[in-house]
């Protein structure tokens, strides 16, 4: 059977393991959930650094990854591959000590722009000797693209970091290879492919699945909320066209991001979205309804480590299409629970395992 583009249909697909190259695991007892869900299906994870207090050194790095290594338990072969946390007082020796095959970048968040980043970088004009030296020694930058800036629209925070930040950022540092992490709008996919091979881009199953409607409309969905916020539909079009194209420069980042039930459900709730426990059955439900299943892969498992210099995994993983339900709640063994990424909605794709 073949779709309307030409596509043809199928009932399940075979591919070279993926990697998620954008999460959130956090620290201590939330560690055997969060490792656990993401090891179920990824090989690898870029880790995020914004723990309390952050991930600003190597030593931090390679003990946060101790942890999660405990955490994913004797057995396992996941590998984390972690990052740095940018500050102000960062400096140009603390980057070429980092830089290595386990600590291959170092992430930029504006002070303010999200969760846990007040104590991140207040002047980025200032940072441009510790981009030059992960420039000199291929260490990748990651950035969180939004302006902190309560003047500047929130809708608009994206755009305007590409123009103020990000261009003048490539254009210094030609060599620097920047990953624009969990884009949201037209003007980072243009960004993107107008740029040369050294810029790439992440993007989120809640990026392609929704728009600002699915947050707004009919009430407030806080389990929707995450930075930067979700846009216009003409927005995530664009973004389903980006990675329905096949494009190298899009690639897998789930940025799933775990709040308690209570710290998202507040009068002045948390961003981020816990997509772990079905991210690749959400990424493949995504491309079979673009009709390009044939661009799973790429986009999974070759794009992110082609950019980031390393080897495909060896290994497949076999997705099927057959429904289940997201749970509603996951309860945590400390009590306190947290509301999964599509709570109680019906998935078409399963990871065979
Ligand atoms: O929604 C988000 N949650 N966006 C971010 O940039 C950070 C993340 C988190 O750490 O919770
Ligand atoms: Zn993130």
């Amino acid at each position: 059977m073949t779709r309307p583009n030409g596509a043809i249909y199928m009932d399940q697909i075979t591919i070279k393991a993926p990697d998620d190259w954008h999460l959130h695991f956090r620290d201590g007892v939330l560690l055997p959930e969060t490792v656990s869900a993401t090891a179920r299906c990824f090989k690898r994870a870029i880790v995020m650094p914004n723990l309390i207090p952050p991930v600003t050194k190597r030593e931090q790095a390679l003990a946060y990854r101790e942890r999660i290594l405990e955490a994913a338990g004797p057995g396992s072969d996941f590998n984390p591959l972690m990052t740095l946390y940018l500050t102000d007082e960062t400096t140009p020796e603390q980057i070429k000590e980092a830089a290595s095959k386990i600590i291959p970048a170092a992430k930029l968040y504006p002070a303010g722009a999200t969760t846990n980043s007040e104590g991140a970088v207040g002047s980025i004009e200032k940072l441009f000797p510790v981009f030059e030296a992960m420039s000199e020694c291929g260490m990748l930058l990651l950035v969180h693209g939004e302006v902190a800036d309560d003047n500047v629209d929130i809708f608009d925070r994206e755009k305007e970091f590409i123009d103020q930040h990000l261009a003048p950022i490539h254009v210094c540092f030609p060599n620097l290879k920047i990953v624009f992490e969990h884009i949201t709008t037209s003007e980072a996919v243009d960004f993107v492919l107008q740029t040369g091979d050294n810029t790439a881009a992440t993007v989120t199953p809640q990026h392609l699945m929704m728009n600002r409607n699915d947050l707004l409309s009919g009430g407030i969905r806080p389990h929707n909320y995450c930075l930067p916020v979700l846009k216009r539909n003409v927005h995530q079009q664009r973004l389903r066209e980006a990675v329905a194209s096949g494009s190298h420069k899009f690639f897998l980042g789930t940025d799933s991001a775990p709040h308690t039930k209570q710290a998202k459900e507040n009068p002045c709730g948390c961003a981020g979205c816990y997509s772990a426990w079905g991210a690749m059955e959400l990424y493949a439900q995504i491309f079979d309804e673009l009709g390009a299943m044939a661009k799973l892969e790429g986009f999974a498992s070759i794009y992110g480590p082609m950019f980031y210099g390393l080897p495909v995994n060896r290994e497949t993983v076999t997705l099927i299409r057959d429904s289940w339900t997201m749970p509603d709640i996951i309860e945590l063994p400390s009590g306190e629970s947290i509301v999964p990424f599509y709570a109680g909605q019906q998935i078409n794709w399963r990871l065979e395992l």
